[in-house]
């Protein structure tokens, strides 16, 4: 039998450091939103572990709208085209908007997105993605709240995959390079 495990170098961020962090993140929105009634904009597929704990860790009321971007195939590096497979069904005009991401690496994708949904006249459009990988960056993005800084390593786990595999690992982890070197 396979065990996604063997193909996994080392736990970068284990389930409960993860929880403790969205807690956090949670926590902030709750005051920062208080009233506000904010969208949560996330970027499918990888982040829909996140938006899933994130949003249960808000208390106050707020909503919930999916995009699909990808510019990465079934490769390990970014095409640098940024395709939106899904838009919006919400009209974010006028609307509080917190885009959440899983992770930010060359930074092509969160920059087309955040231009575009500015060109829309939310009233306030802000970011906040669990993991920032600054080494890979190649487009500049505001990002306003980070989860966690980690290291130039091809992670998975907790939403993040390798060729639609290891999206269901519940911590973040290294893959082992011949995985996808192969
Ligand atoms: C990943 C991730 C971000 C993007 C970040 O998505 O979810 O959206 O890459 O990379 P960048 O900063 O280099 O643009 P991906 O295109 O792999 O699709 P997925 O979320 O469906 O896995």
């Amino acid at each position: 039998m396979s065990d996604m495990r063997d193909q996994v170098e080392r736990t970068l961020l284990t389930q409960a450091q993860i929880q403790k962090r969205v807690g956090e993140l949670g926590q902030i929105f709750s005051r920062e939103y208080a009233d506000k009634n904010p969208v949560l904009v996330s970027v499918l597929k990888g982040a829909f572990v996140f938006l899933a704990d994130l949003c249960r860790a808000i208390s106050v009321p707020c909503s919930v709208d999916f995009m699909i971007a990808s510019s990465y195939g079934a490769g390990t590096e970014t095409s640098g085209q940024v395709k939106i497979i899904k838009d919006l069904d919400t009209d974010i005009r006028g609307r509080h908007v917190i885009v959440v991401e899983d992770i930010v690496d060359s930074g092509v994708t969160l920059s087309h997105i955040m231009d575009m949904l500015q060109k829309r006249g939310p009233a306030s459009l802000r970011l906040a993605t669990l993991l920032d990988k600054p080494a890979r960056r190649q487009a500049h993005v505001d990002i306003d709240w980070i989860g966690f800084q980690v290291p130039d390593a091809f992670l998975v786990g907790y939403g993040l995959d390798y060729a639609e595999k290891y999206r269901n690992i519940p911590d973040i982890c290294i893959l082992k390079p011949e995985v996808y070197q192969a």
